[in-house]
């Protein structure tokens, strides 16, 4: 049977939600886990963990990518917004915990990407850092911002993709399972109990083609 949720259960009252709303556990929609990197204002490399993203293409024409939730104090934003060059890159299972620790390394000073042990080289087409442990970057351009609502602190972000590092041995269709795409569970809220689980890392593993469905 299904249940409808609009206002928050009471048994819920005191949970810590860090800014999020509890929509966002109940739903409990997986988002892909990605490293954003770029250059800080004084020339060292800065990682940012980013998960609340999405692509699309405009009539065909460009391939872009709408992170949907980015802090205006983070120095992902700043790199942004002045630099207006980025690299997504796509950690998997044996490299994402490096890819995380730039989270606690992450004073301005600090080169991230060095202190985290990760390999890295200049882009090609953008001045930001393109990550080498990670099977899929793509190298981007700023296009526009907008606060989710009016003098929010967090703004949806559009970057066009103008050019894609893939590693060939990730094409032999193992970009889906653990060697692929990361997906970020995040603390999904049980509709039977109201319980929350820990957040997880998710793979994702085919199903069927559309020729075997169909
Ligand atoms: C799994 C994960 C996903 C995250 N996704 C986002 C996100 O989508 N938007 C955001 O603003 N912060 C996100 N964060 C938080 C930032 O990564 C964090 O604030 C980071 O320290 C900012 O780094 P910076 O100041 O070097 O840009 C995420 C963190 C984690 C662990």
């Amino acid at each position: 049977m299904k249940k409808e949720f609009s206002v928050m259960p009471d048994k819920l009252a005191n949970e810590q939600f860090y800014g999020f709303n509890w929509f966002e556990h109940l739903t409990a929609v997986p988002s892909p886990l990605t490293l954003v990197t770029g250059y800080k204002l004084n020339g060292r490399s800065n990682g940012t963990m980013q998960s609340w993203l999405s692509f699309s293409s405009d009539n065909g024409s460009d391939f872009y990518c709408i992170f949907s939730y980015v802090c205006k104090y983070t120095h992902m934003y700043e790199i942004a917004s002045k630099q207006k060059q980025l690299v997504i890159n796509f950690p998997s299972a044996d490299n994402y915990k490096k890819c995380y620790s730039t989270i606690a390394n992450n004073s301005y000073e600090e080169d991230e990407l060095e202190k985290a042990g990760l390999k890295f080289k200049k882009g090609t087409m953008v001045n930001a850092p393109v990550v080498e442990d990670c099977f899929l970057n793509l190298e981007c351009e700023y296009v526009w911002e907008k606060e989710i609502t009016p003098n929010s602190d967090h703004v949806v972000l559009c970057v066009k993709v103008v050019n894609v590092h893939v590693d060939e041995e990730s094409l032999k269709n193992d970009r889906y399972g653990e060697k692929g795409f990361l997906y970020n569970i995040h603390s999904p809220l049980d509709p039977a109990t109201l319980e929350r689980k820990s957040t997880a890392l998710g793979v994702i593993t085919p199903y069927k083609t559309y020729e075997e469905l169909f």
